[in-house]
């Protein structure tokens, strides 16, 4: 391997409707975010590694801290089964905010399997790097569902169904949604283990999730009709159960407020909760801007796509 380069650039996402419900089985429906991109490279080192470089660490694979354990696994897992040299270095470029529900992890994962891959010739077919990226997505956030990795590696929307049902949705609905990232770092690991204990214990909570399941297969059909508002008002409902749950903080809670007041079709927060980002639901370019402006405040970043 003479000094090789390869890059790969992955991307982040957005669950619209049906986070929480989609780990019991119902559907979810999210959007790959080509807004926001990880630029990853490898190229051969002189010395034996291998090295990774982020933005946090710079060093050997072996000292590489614990909240990257998932980049870890894909290396070591490939390493050792193909018997591959470590003179390389992985270097990752990304501009997906860590921790707020937009698929970061998922998208590094997901760009390791696909750029050792591609740098050693492995043959890996598109299962199979999924499957990889699952497993190292399993190790980041405990039993996750596939959704994120099913997302991020699709050109279009998906509806997902664990384990592996994949359905893109290829239309436009035409509007403009909303990215509020809130600032707050949210914990997919404990916003799942929040839900679980009250899905157990609870019946009514086990109906909630029944909900956000429905909620999530109408708003397939929603967007597949081009019906805005009843997408809307589908993001609206999901909100209000998802706040039941406890996932949404007193920031969510004031940006749902704001937006609704301002023109949006429908504000929720999306992902894990307990943190991380809000999206809003807007028909034109000037509500959104509208919202974006009256929300600011409250906000880290605001990204506007227009869907
Ligand atoms: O916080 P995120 O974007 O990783 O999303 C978590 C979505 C959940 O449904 C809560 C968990 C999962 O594994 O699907």
């Amino acid at each position: 391997m003479s000094n090789l380069k390869k890059t790969f650039t992955s991307y982040g996402k957005v669950i619209l409707l049906g986070e929480h419900a989609v780990v019991y089985g119902s559907p979810a429906f999210a959007i790959p975010i080509t807004k926001l991109k990880i630029e990853t490279e490898i190229k051969t080192t002189a010395q034996a590694g291998p090295f990774i470089d982020t933005a946090e660490f710079q060093g050997p694979l072996f000292l590489l801290p614990e909240k990257y354990d998932g980049i870890r696994f894909v290396i070591e897992t490939l390493v050792a089964k193909d018997q591959l040299d470590t003179h390389f270095e992985i270097t990752y470029h990304s501009q997906i905010p860590l921790e707020r529900g937009l698929g970061s992890s998922a998208s590094v994962s997901y760009a390791t399997v696909n750029i050792l891959n591609d740098y050693f010739e492995l043959g890996l077919t598109p299962a199979e790097i999924i499957e990889l990226a699952n497993q190292a997505e399993a190790i980041n956030h405990g039993s996750a569902s596939g959704l994120d990795v099913a997302t991020i590696s699709s050109e279009f929307p998906v509806s997902f169904v664990k384990p592996q049902a994949i359905v893109p949705i290829k239309n436009k609905l035409n509007g403009f949604l909303l990215i509020i990232d809130t600032g707050e770092t949210g914990n997919t690991r404990e916003a799942v283990a929040k839900v679980r204990q009250q899905v157990l214990a609870e019946t009514q909570k086990k109906e909630l999730i029944d909900h956000l399941g429905n909620q999530a297969r109408k708003g397939i059909i929603a967007w597949q009709q081009q019906d805005i508002l009843a997408f809307g008002k589908l993001m609206d409902k999901a909100q209000v159960d998802l706040d039941k749950f406890g996932l949404a903080t007193s920031k969510i809670k004031r940006i749902v407020k704001i937006a609704k007041k301002n023109g949006a079709l429908g504000t929720k927060l999306s992902g894990s909760g307990l943190g991380g980002i809000v999206i809003s639901l807007a028909q034109t370019k000037a509500t959104a801007e509208q919202i974006a402006h009256a929300v600011a405040s409250h906000a880290t970043n605001i990204f506007i796509e227009e869907i």
